[in-house]
């Protein structure tokens, strides 16, 4: 597979993102380093990466030597660790104050041939790519979860993104095995800009009293096909990343249509983020 120019890769974020995107990269032999502040969330990663690549090794969908690279990973609770790294990608959650912290830090730390990447799910890649005096070589590359299992990539270049960064991040990913969309730069992309709206409804629905949660999930699966329902989807997504989501496509495209639904709000208020707290609109 190759890294395609990359040679050393740094993930920022140990979260379901960041550890499969870490694992993906590992796996297809370029070294990475997995950055997180929290040794909590290093040592979940350090598991989950673990279980996910044995388990992709035991049904031959990887070979041996991809499953001790995935085993190589150097994990790391500061980010001038990633300083020799040819490219970042940002993991972290959906926050913007924060993303752009990174962004900027990791422009002072980085060489200034490196390229900084996000794996944001809707938030202004253009504006991202501002905080930094490398704004050319700043670039979306939204991996899907699970990620070792998701076959997409979604890549959004910025306004100031060059040919050349969205040229080497495509080709990493098809390196990866996985296949590329691209999108331009606005709220929520293509995937999520569809895939939110449907899941927010599903929200309003169940607040509505219109059919409980297995029937409306039972309905979009059995229905139109889906894998699993826009409710469990939630759940597995995570809540919170759900609302920020929804926050982004009503603030940036200011149509009452992206209206985060009330039931979605109070989930998260009370702490109901999904399967990784064991309780969202299912109890785990
Ligand atoms: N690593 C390795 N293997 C994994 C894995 C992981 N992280 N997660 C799942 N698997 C494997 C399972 O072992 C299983 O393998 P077998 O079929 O060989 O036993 C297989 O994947 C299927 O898993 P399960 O049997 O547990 O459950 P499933 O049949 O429901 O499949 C799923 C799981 C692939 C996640 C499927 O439910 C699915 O496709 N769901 C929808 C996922 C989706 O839409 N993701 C995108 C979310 S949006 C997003 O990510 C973007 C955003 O910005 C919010």
């Amino acid at each position: 597979m190759g890294s395609q120019g990359f040679d050393t890769v740094g993930v920022v974020g140990g979260g379901q993102m960041g550890s499969g995107i870490a694992q993906v990269i590992a796996t297809s032999g370029a070294k990475v380093f997995l950055c997180d502040i929290s040794p909590n969330q290093i040592e979940k990663a350090k598991n989950n990466i673990k279980r996910s690549a044995y388990k992709l090794l035991t049904k031959e969908k990887i070979e041996q030597r991809e499953y001790e690279q995935a085993l190589e990973i150097k994990y790391t609770g500061k980010l001038e660790a990633l300083e020799n790294c040819d490219l970042v990608i940002e993991a972290i959650s959906e926050n913007e104050e924060a993303k752009a912290a990174i962004f900027k830090k990791l422009d002072e730390i980085l060489n200034e041939k490196a390229c900084i990447a996000t794996n944001t799910s809707s938030i202004s890649i253009t504006r991202l790519a501002a905080n930094t005096k490398r704004p050319d070589k700043c670039v979306g590359m939204h991996f899907m979860n699970p990620v070792p299992i998701m076959k997409l990539v979604e890549i959004i270049p910025g306004l100031t993104t060059s040919e050349e960064t969205t040229k080497k991040v495509t080709q990493l990913a098809t390196g990866l095995g996985k296949s590329v969309t691209m999108s331009k730069d606005y709220p929520g992309f293509v995937v999520n800009r569809i895939l939110m709206p449907m899941i927010n409804e599903a929200f309003t629905a169940l607040m509505e009293g219109v059919a409980s949660p297995e029937d409306i999930d039972n309905g979009m699966c059995l229905g139109t096909n889906q894998p699993m329902g826009p409710l469990k989807l939630a759940d597995f997504i995570g809540l919170d990343t759900c609302l920020a989501i929804m926050k982004v496509l009503h603030e940036g495209l200011g149509d009452s249509k992206y209206r985060p639904s009330p039931l979605l709000v109070q989930y998260v208020d009370a702490g109901w983020l999904g399967k990784k707290v064991n309780r969202g609109v299912y109890a785990y």
